[in-house]
C-alpha cells in the first residue's frame, strides 16, 4: 500500500497541474467585434490586452439628465467595458436631477447593489410575491435589489443625487416597465386589456413616451 501511494502521488500531482494549466484563465477581455453569446463574448488575444482594457473612466462624469425622467444611467456593462466579460460583474452610474426618477424596471440578468454617493434617494423593489420593500437612502447607504425584481429610484431630495451601482452580471440588461407598455407599437386596445387602464390614459402615456398604435 505504502509503495502504491508513493507512485500515485506524483502522477496525481502532474494530472492536477496539467488540468489547471488547461482550465484556469486569468481573464477574457471581450472581443466586441464578434457576436455576444449566452456565455459572453469570445476573448480578445492576450497579446493585444493592455492595462487600459481593465480601466473604465466613464463613471466619473455626470450623465445628461435633460430628459423626461430627469435621470441618466451610464453603464459600464460588457458592451462599454469589455474587461468584465466572463467575470460576472459590471457597474453603472446613476444621476438623478431634482424630481428625477428611474421608473419601475428590472435587470433580468443580475442582482444590483446601489451605493448613494450624493443626495437622497427613495428606492425600493417589489418582490414576485408583490411584497414592497422601499425606503429613503442617504449618502453612504447601500441597498440591494435581487435579480429580476421590479425596482425604482426617485430623487427625494432638493439637489442632484448620484449613485454607483454594481451588478452580478457583465450584462444585466435593463427593461423599464412603462417603456415596455407605452413606448412601442403594441396596439392600445391590447395595452388596455393587459393593464386594465382606460383608452384615454393609455393614449396619453403613449404620446408622452413615444409609443404608437
Ligand atoms: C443633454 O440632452 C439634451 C436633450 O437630448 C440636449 O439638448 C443637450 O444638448 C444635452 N446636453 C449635453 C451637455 O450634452
Amino acid at each position: 500500500m505504502a509503495q502504491d501511494k508513493t507512485i500515485m502521488l506524483p502522477i496525481f500531482l502532474s494530472l492536477l497541474l496539467s488540468a489547471s494549466d488547461a482550465l484556469v484563465q486569468d481573464f477574457c477581455v471581450g472581443d466586441l467585434s464578434a457576436a455576444d453569446t449566452p456565455a459572453g463574448y469570445p476573448c480578445k488575444k492576450v497579446s493585444a490586452v493592455t492595462c487600459d482594457d481593465f480601466v473604465f473612466t466613464g463613471l466619473g462624469k455626470a450623465g445628461n439628465t435633460s430628459n423626461i425622467i430627469k435621470a441618466a444611467v451610464t453603464p459600464a456593462f460588457v458592451g462599454q467595458f469589455p474587461a468584465v466579460n466572463g467575470l460576472g460583474i459590471s457597474a453603472a452610474r446613476l444621476d438623478l436631477a431634482p424630481g428625477g426618477v428611474v421608473p419601475l424596471h428590472t435587470h433580468p440578468g443580475g442582482s444590483e447593489l446601489l451605493v448613494v454617493v450624493q443626495g437622497t434617494i427613495c428606492a425600493g423593489f417589489i418582490s414576485s410575491a408583490n411584497a414592497v420593500y422601499f425606503t429613503t437612502l442617504y449618502k453612504g447607504d447601500t441597498m440591494v435589489f435581487p435579480q429580476g425584481q421590479l425596482h425604482f429610484q426617485i430623487n427625494s431630495g432638493n439637489d442632484n443625487a448620484v449613485a454607483i451601482v454594481s451588478f452580478s452580471s457583465p450584462n444585466p440588461g435593463l427593461q423599464i416597465t412603462s417603456f415596455a407598455l407605452f413606448a412601442n407599437s403594441l396596439p392600445s386596445a391590447v395595452v388596455e386589456k393587459v393593464t386594465f387602464l382606460d383608452d384615454e390614459q393609455v393614449k396619453k402615456l403613449k404620446k408622452v413616451l413615444g409609443g404608437t398604435g
